[in-house]
């Protein structure tokens, strides 16, 4: 049995329905997040990562999509360890807020008081499935900032992911790379993406309609802080991805996950990557709680 969180309440799963007349359900009227906590066997302690800036770009969402919740960032971490702690979680979790509108009218529109908020989790372990991926283009454009808010993560604009990740499925591929209207490399449909040259890590800026990820900003400060390398960021043409050294992925299911071929053309020597190697120790550490450096990114439930 799972416990939910629903309207300022923790109840059980099965407690909770939404209506078929749901505007949430029919237009896509809502936003999310996606959070991990992380198990430390040696601790038996669960971490959940970098809790508050799950919320506040929650919040952020939010305001971006009129979606009025009445709760602040520390009630809904809060709400959230408690959460956690009544489903009893000894492993690493995926935690998913979503924030919609709950209203039954037949209109998409946003202007209205029914905003709802429920949390669910459930155990996830290597979402990737493997270490090193191989990627296609996408021949679908990521939406741009001025059709649907590229900072947010509006549950409606994942249409446009998930017709990517099918088309790559369909034609063999683990995963798609989607380039902005403008035809640069912008994202994968739920991750960042970066690419090594010359020791240089580089990244496409917030500015090239990309989510600005939580866990992209973890890989740039390991980067810096941690490998002393440089960190761009800055627009990437999509050659560049085939003369990469290397080139990888960050987001809180994928983690960071190597591409090793993009359209059929080797990554460098077609293995994962040092740098991305390097990067992924150093994550993992970080997440469980295992470098005080970066103690203040954990925040433990029990
Ligand atoms: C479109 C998109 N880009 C990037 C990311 C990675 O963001 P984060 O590292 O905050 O999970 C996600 C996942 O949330 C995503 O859905």
């Amino acid at each position: 049995m799972s416990y939910v969180f629903y309207q300022g309440e923790i109840v059980k799963e099965e407690e909770v329905s939404i209506s078929m007349r749901c505007k949430a359900f029919n237009y896509g009227l809502g936003c999310f997040e996606g959070i991990r906590a992380y198990w430390n066997d040696e601790k038996k302690q669960l971490y959940v990562f970098r809790l508050r800036e799950h919320y506040e770009r929650l919040l952020n969402s939010c305001k971006a999509l009129y979606i009025n919740i009445p709760y602040t960032v520390e009630q809904l971490c809060d709400y959230t360890l408690e959460l956690l702690r009544k489903n009893n979680f000894k492993t690493t979790v995926y935690i998913r807020p979503v924030a919609y509108k709950g209203s039954n009218e037949l209109f998409p529109t946003v202007y209205d008081d029914d905003n709802r908020v429920l949390i669910y989790c459930q155990p996830m372990g290597n979402f990737a499935g493997k270490d090193a991926f191989r990627v296609c283009v996408s021949s679908w454009r990521r939406i741009s900032d001025n059709m649907i808010p590229a900072r947010t993560k509006p549950t409606g604009g994942y249409l446009n992911s998930a017709l990517a990740s099918l088309e790559a499925l369909q034609n063999g591929y683990d995963e798609a790379i989607l380039l902005t209207d403008d035809g640069y490399v912008c994202e994968g449909p739920g991750e960042n993406i970066f690419i090594v040259k010359n020791n240089k890590l580089i990244t496409p800026p917030p500015s090239d309609n990309i989510l600005e990820g939580i866990t992209r900003d973890t890989v740039m400060r390991i980067a810096k802080e941690e490998l002393g390398m440089e960190v761009v960021e800055r627009s990437i043409a999509r050659s560049e991805l085939y003369s990469a050294d290397e080139v990888f992925f960050s987001g809180t299911a994928m983690e960071v996950t190597s591409v090793v071929e993009v359209d059929n053309r080797k990554v460098g020597d077609g293995k994962p990557g040092k740098v991305c190697s390097q990067i992924k120790e150093q994550f993992f550490g970080l997440t469980t709680d295992n470098n005080p450096k970066y103690s203040h990114f954990c925040t433990p439930v029990y």
